[in-house]
């Protein structure tokens, strides 16, 4: 099986959708930043702060191919991994890229939630926040757009909508059920 790349904004879902598609069809899920987190002995501030958002950018895109190696998998990249370098392209030649395109108010609250270990809006109050996912989609909109596929990222807020999300995505890219969640 081909890679599958989840994209889209920081909160969009990509990590809570990987990971649950991975266990119930049995194939094997990279979550980009933890890749990279784990190569680098080091986490994605931490990076940030040391060699600069350049320096981070660099270290992603390498991240990336080394992941794209590996077969039976979903990798959920980075928001900004699509938007830097070639790697929108990369990817769209390795395998399959699905945009998650999740509404703004979905996106505002969970970044408000999770805001503190993201570099690039840890520091920004509720409507900073809002203004600067705003502008951040309007300028990586081209890049995601690029996609093979676009999938709702909305439901994710609960276990039960989580599993069903998972099962959605499963049935619409044909992915197998792993034997023990048929
Ligand atoms: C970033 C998104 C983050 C992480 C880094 C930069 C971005 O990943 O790679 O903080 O530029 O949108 P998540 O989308 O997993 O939060």
């Amino acid at each position: 099986m081909q890679p599958i790349f989840l994209i889209g904004y920081m909160g969009c879902g990509k990590s809570t959708l990987g990971r649950n598609v991975s266990r119930i069809a049995g194939i094997d899920f990279i979550d980009l930043d933890s890749y990279i987190e784990g190569r680098y002995h080091a986490s994605v501030r931490e990076l940030f702060a040391a060699r600069g958002e350049e320096g981070f950018r660099d270290i992603e895109r390498r991240m990336l191919h080394e992941a794209a190696e590996f077969e039976n998998v979903i990798i959920a990249c980075g928001g900004g991994t699509p938007c830097f370098h070639d790697n929108m392209d990369y990817m769209n030649s390795r395998g399959v890229t699905v945009f998650m395109n999740t509404s703004l108010p979905k996106l505002h609250s969970r970044l408000m939630r999770g805001r503190y270990k993201r570099p690039l809006i840890a520091d920004k109050n509720e409507e900073e926040l809002r203004e600067f996912i705003v502008k951040a989609l309007e300028q990586r909109m081209p890049f995601y757009s690029k996609a093979k596929m676009v999938f709702d990222g909305d439901l994710l807020e609960n276990e039960c909508e989580v599993s069903e999300t998972a099962l959605r995505f499963i049935s619409l890219l044909n992915l197998p059920l792993n034997e023990n969640s048929k």
